[in-house]
């Protein structure tokens, strides 16, 4: 089996694509250092799947740690790289903490790559890096605008870097821009566990359906959309995590067209604020609480995907629509629920 190295496997989308890679008879070993997820989410694939999956607790900053893994794995054939800070306020508030995290982790597993002659890189992008664009749906050749934040610049010069090395070095990348990532696996035993108060949509739509938030706004109500709310390209985690299977195998199969091609991951559809509740609403039957709040800085008008390149050179197909995206997200936060019930017994009993 090919041995594929996952950073960042704990995470959302990390967890996820380890379940698919698995299924689809890769290999995996992770490295997360926890800093931003929790064992939970390991132990959630480890049950989805019925084995273990070995995760080096290794901060990526640290060179020597990071090299260790690559000396002790060096049948990798290919490295699927999510391991960064990803919260466009924070980042905002700490740009610092930011290009040294996201940039650092890359530049050691870059070096590592050239070491070990890793022949394959899938770099986790953002469809931030377009900024505002000027026209809808964006391709892969709309323009690569101002970044709206330091953490849209950490991906916009992620790109770069790898656009760079691939051209020179003895490896073949891929860069995948995902839209929005939203829902759970359809099991409920991995989900999104935002730190804290969730900035994303869907979370503080579910954190408030199931009464942990008390009330969430929708930042913006006048913006020049068909309802006033931001349009988003919300797709699902699962459809996500495939791509990344099928770009390494794309990649594998000596399909592409250059030393690093891009692809964005969206359905296509722009889907508003406000659709997005009405939705959520629909499909769990709970009546949101929500209020019609400011604008939010930085955040970008309307943008969703032409996913044409994905479909057509990936073979990518979408399974989820708005409707599950919504359904297995409610799934996953009354589960979360069930499980806080389950350990406050426990404590209790104890
Ligand atoms: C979507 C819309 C908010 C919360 C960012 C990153 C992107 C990716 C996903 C990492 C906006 C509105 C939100 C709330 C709201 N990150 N909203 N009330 O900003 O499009 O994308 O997160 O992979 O790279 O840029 O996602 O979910 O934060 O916001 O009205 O409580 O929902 O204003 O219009 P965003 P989001």
């Amino acid at each position: 089996m090919k041995k594929i190295l996952v950073t960042g496997g704990s995470g959302y989308i990390g967890t996820h694509t380890i379940v698919d890679l698995i299924e689809n008879g890769f290999d995996v070993i992770s490295i997360d250092d926890n800093s931003r997820s929790t064992v939970y989410g390991m132990n959630g694939v480890e049950k989805i799947l019925g084995k273990k999956i070995k995760n080096y607790k290794v901060d990526l900053k640290n060179f020597d740690e990071t090299r260790a893994v690559f000396q002790e794995n060096t049948d990798v054939v290919g490295v699927i790289h999510f391991a960064a800070y990803k919260a466009v306020g924070e980042s905002v508030q700490f740009p610092l903490m930011y290009f040294e995290n996201n940039l650092f982790s890359l530049i050691n597993l870059l070096k590592c790559v050239k070491e070990f002659n890793v022949p394959h890189f899938v770099f986790s992008s953002s469809c931030t890096v377009y900024g505002n664009p000027d026209a809808i749906p964006v391709t892969e050749l709309s323009a690569i605008k101002k970044a709206e934040s330091p953490y849209g610049a950490t991906k916009q010069m992620g790109e770069v870097m790898l656009q760079d090395f691939s051209k020179v070095e003895n490896v073949s990348s891929i860069l995948l821009r995902y839209f929005n990532p939203v829902g759970a696996h359809p099991s409920s035993l991995i989900g999104e566990l935002p730190l804290g108060k969730p900035m994303n949509l869907v979370p503080a739509i579910t954190q408030t359906a199931i009464g942990k938030i008390p009330k969430m706004f929708v930042w913006g109500h006048d913006y020049p959309t068909r309802d006033g709310s931001c349009i988003r390209d919300y797709i699902h985690v699962c459809d996500i995590a495939h791509a990344h299977t099928l770009a390494l195998e794309y990649l594998i199969n000596k399909k592409n067209k250059t030393k690093c091609d891009v692809f964005n991951l969206g359905t296509g559809d722009g889907v508003t604020v406000l659709e997005a509740i009405k939705m959520f609403e629909e499909v769990s039957g709970v009546k949101l609480n929500y209020e019609l709040g400011p604008r939010r800085d930085g955040d970008v008008i309307a943008i969703y995907a032409n996913n044409d390149a994905a479909v057509n050179e990936l073979g990518w197909k979408i399974k989820y629509g708005i409707k599950e995206m919504m359904d297995t997200a409610w799934k996953w936060e009354l589960r979360i629920k069930q499980e806080e019930a389950l350990m406050t017994q426990k404590a209790d009993l104890n």
